[in-house]
């Protein structure tokens, strides 16, 4: 119950400043620059003064949506494409090292879109790869078009095949793209014939805890998603453009006249929002079980669905235990403890592998003789045997017929027994030496104490008594 509070308060307080600049930076903006509705060739930008305000350098034509520079932090940017009644940006760039905000920074066009800050590196820290453009225009759909005067009607480059983390209505997403969330942690993708949500781990691990398949898809044939106006996902046929699936909003069929969009949000769900000309009205969310998202308690962490209350399968130093990547494979394959816990499942079984087993103990031994495997969750009404081939990551609480059995490197991880012996000897070094600094503060403070005493009288103040000797108390407690 304690670690669960905990949990619900444990907002980074560098992401919760971000997105108060960001909330704070976003309302200022308004669309009374005076910015053009075209970028001709040569043009460059270098951002102004640092502030937190979004700062246009291109709009549509109807001056809905604008394009320029992303105040992101404190001192950083990126270019970015807003949509101005709401501040809400619907596109960046993305740069994975993102520029300051300082002269140094520029944004340039000669046929290719280019971001530098030569304080960071000469060589740009994005451009849109691409040559023979004339010039960029915004369009009405928020589309960000390099385009030729004459010759092909195609965009040379347009921000539609290049999302980040939102699909606007009428924007295709097709296999080659995927929406990512900024920290790069949560992706959603297309892979026919399913759409689905990842968890990307280091290592090329991956999570897969959502997935959709379109209701008339061969696998065979290539995919792509588009949110329609009307408030609906559709699926379509690559080749044809023929649709094979309707995912629909709570807008559609409501006669609803707004703008909508799909976002994969910071906690790795799928959000569909339209916008009603005065504020974002949320239709459609993916994973409908909070517990279902593997990120909701972190690695090892237990999830109760309905309350969405977390606690720890297995305690870490600082709430539960942390993951390492990989797998146990290679000279350590046996190297790591087992945990076991009755109750416990994930929402996505019906998408994970899957063993047909006939007992508990097959579905152990399984996963046990499996390098590759991190946890098996089994079920004893239909005896199926569930694989983690991933670090263990949030579970949900569920019935006794539910199994889970869980590989937890020992500490310190890769390096095997040895290592985890000196991890062993290094805590108690620590706690020593800390026992022993603690000491020797006491020691000195009750001899300034003593020393201080008659100086304090004659002020006429009481000494404090505010430090109690807590930690020494504390200290018997200790683990050594
Ligand atoms: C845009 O604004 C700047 C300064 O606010 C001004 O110097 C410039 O002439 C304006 N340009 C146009 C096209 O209005
Ligand atoms: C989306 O894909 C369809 C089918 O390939 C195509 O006809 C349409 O022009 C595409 N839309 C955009 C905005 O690229
Ligand atoms: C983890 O710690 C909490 C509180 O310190 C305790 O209630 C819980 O039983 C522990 N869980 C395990 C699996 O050790
Ligand atoms: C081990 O598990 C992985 C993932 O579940 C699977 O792809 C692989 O075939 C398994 N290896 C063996 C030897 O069973």
């Amino acid at each position: 119950m304690k670690i669960s509070r905990e949990k619900s308060f444990m907002v980074d307080p560098f992401l919760f400043l971000y997105i108060v600049t960001i909330l704070l930076t976003i309302a200022h903006v308004s669309g009374d620059s005076n910015t053009t509705t075209e970028i001709p060739k040569e043009f460059t930008a270098v951002p102004g003064q640092l502030n937190t305000r979004f700062e246009p350098l291109l709009t549509d034509s109807n001056g809905i949506f604008a394009f320029g520079f992303l105040p992101i932090g404190p001192t950083k940017l990126d270019l970015a494409i807003i949509h101005l009644p709401s501040s809400q940006p619907i596109w960046r760039a993305g740069p994975s090292i993102l520029p300051n905000w300082a002269s140094t920074t520029t944004f340039s066009f000669d046929g290719n879109l280019v971001l530098t800050d030569t304080s960071i590196q000469k060589q740009p820290l994005w451009s849109s790869n691409s040559e023979g453009g004339d010039f960029v225009d915004l369009q009405r759909t928020s589309n960000l078009q390099i385009n030729k005067f004459a010759g092909e009607d195609t965009p040379v480059w347009q921000s539609f095949d290049h999302p980040f983390d939102t699909l606007v209505q009428g924007q295709n997403l097709t296999s080659l793209a995927s929406l990512t969330t900024s920290d790069k942690q949560y992706a959603f993708r297309i892979r026919s014939p399913y759409i689905a949500l990842y968890m990307i781990l280091s290592g090329d691990q991956e999570v897969n805890y959502w997935r959709h398949a379109a209701l008339k898809a061969a696998s065979e044939r290539d995919i792509y998603a588009q949110v329609n106006a009307t408030g609906f996902l559709g699926i379509y046929n690559l080749t044809d453009g023929y649709r094979l699936d309707v995912i629909p909003f709570d807008s559609f069929q409501r006669g609803v006249v707004g703008f909508h969009r799909l976002t994969i949000q910071s906690d790795g769900n799928l959000y569909a929002y339209y916008w009603d000309n005065k504020t974002w009205n949320l239709v459609y969310v993916a994973v409908t079980e909070p517990c279902g998202l593997p990120g909701k308690c972190g690695s090892y962490g237990l999830c109760v669905p309905g309350k969405s209350v977390c606690s720890c399968l297995v305690n870490g130093t600082d709430g539960c235990l942390q993951t390492d990547s990989g797998d146990f494979c290679g000279t350590n394959s046996n190297d790591f403890t087992v945990v076991r816990k009755s109750g416990v499942t994930v929402e996505y079984t019906d998408i994970m592998v899957t063993e047909h087993v006939s007992s508990l103990a097959d579905c152990e031994n399984i996963c046990q003789s499996n390098c590759s495997c991190w946890g098996a969750l089994f079920v004893s009404t239909t005896n199926n045997c569930y694989m983690m081939d991933y670090p263990i990551q949030t579970l949900e609480a569920a019935g006794d017929t539910h199994q889970g059995y869980f590989k937890v490197r020992p500490h310190g991880a890769a390096g095997g027994a040895k290592n985890g012996h000196k991890t062993v000897i290094a805590i108690v070094v620590i706690f020593t030496l800390i026992f022993a600094a603690l000491a020797a503060y006491g020691g000195y403070w009750f001899w300034e104490r003593k020393r201080n005493r008659l100086p304090r009288v004659n002020l006429g103040g009481q000494p404090s008594q505010e430090m109690t000797p807590g930690p020494y108390r504390d200290l018997k407690t200790m683990p050594t």
